[in-house]
């Protein structure tokens, strides 16, 4: 494939299908994937555990000043995509919990936190060759990479995609529980002061609706190929 981008950003809400189809549309092109998502989740997992109260922010920003996340190739054959440690501990799965879930968005609205997990995230941008996903990447990580899509599929949609990966784990949420909890993160996440969710001006945007990922990855490799 010729002048594929160096860098790719995609963003969106909660359950767009940014992880899955970043990961594999990485592995088509032989590139780096990230997700940044799960470096705000880590961020949150560790306060959890050191029971530090989420509305402290700046206990929160210190930790976020402090976490050392290392990413691995998956070593658990459990559908995870990758290895994620904190402190010699996996917390691949830990990361997705409710309880993560729930304080999340508060934990990605601190400057603290911002500041110390995209100074990280533009030090692996930097390598190129790579795609990365999250909320803000177009429009704050990487704003000039050289191609940004942005990923959206309606809330009730996007619900029942979550509630079915809970129902593989045997979680025990309600997909109503999920559908609330999802239309408070993205309420959170797009209202914020500093990097909310939003389409990078110059983003394309894809509806997911009723698509498969199959379907979407095509639609963005056809973008790369013209
Ligand atoms: O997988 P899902 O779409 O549910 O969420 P995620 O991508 O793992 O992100 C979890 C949370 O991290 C989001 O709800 C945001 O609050 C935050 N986040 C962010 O603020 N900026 C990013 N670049 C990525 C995630």
């Amino acid at each position: 494939m010729t002048n594929s981008p160096n860098t790719i950003a995609i963003d969106g809400p909660a359950a767009s299908g940014k992880s899955s189809i970043g990961k594999e549309l990485a592995n088509i092109l032989g590139y780096l994937f990230l997700d940044t998502g799960l470096m705000y989740r880590a961020v949150t997992w560790a306060a959890l555990h050191q029971k530090i109260q989420i509305s402290d922010e700046k206990k929160v920003n210190e930790v976020a000043q402090q976490i050392k996340i290392t990413i691995k190739p998956p070593s658990l054959n459990d559908d995870r995509q990758y290895d994620v440690f904190v402190d010699n501990q996996d917390i691949t799965w830990l990361i997705r919990s409710q309880d993560v879930n729930n304080n999340v968005s508060q934990v990605s609205a601190y400057a603290g936190v911002r500041e110390a997990m995209t100074a990280q995230q533009r030090i692996i941008g930097q390598r190129g060759n790579i795609v990365m996903v999250g909320r803000d990447i177009g429009t704050v990580v990487m704003p000039d990479a050289d191609l940004k899509i942005y990923l959206q599929a309606s809330v009730e949609e996007r619900a029942l995609r979550r509630y079915k990966e809970v129902l593989e784990h045997a979680g025990q949420e309600t997909y109503l529980e999920i559908l609330a909890s999802m239309k408070r993160r993205d309420e959170i996440d797009s209202q914020r002061r500093l990097a909310p969710l939003k389409p990078a001006k110059d983003a394309i945007i894809i509806s997911t609706d009723k698509k498969n990922k199959g379907q979407v990855i095509q639609e963005i490799l056809r973008l790369i190929k013209t």
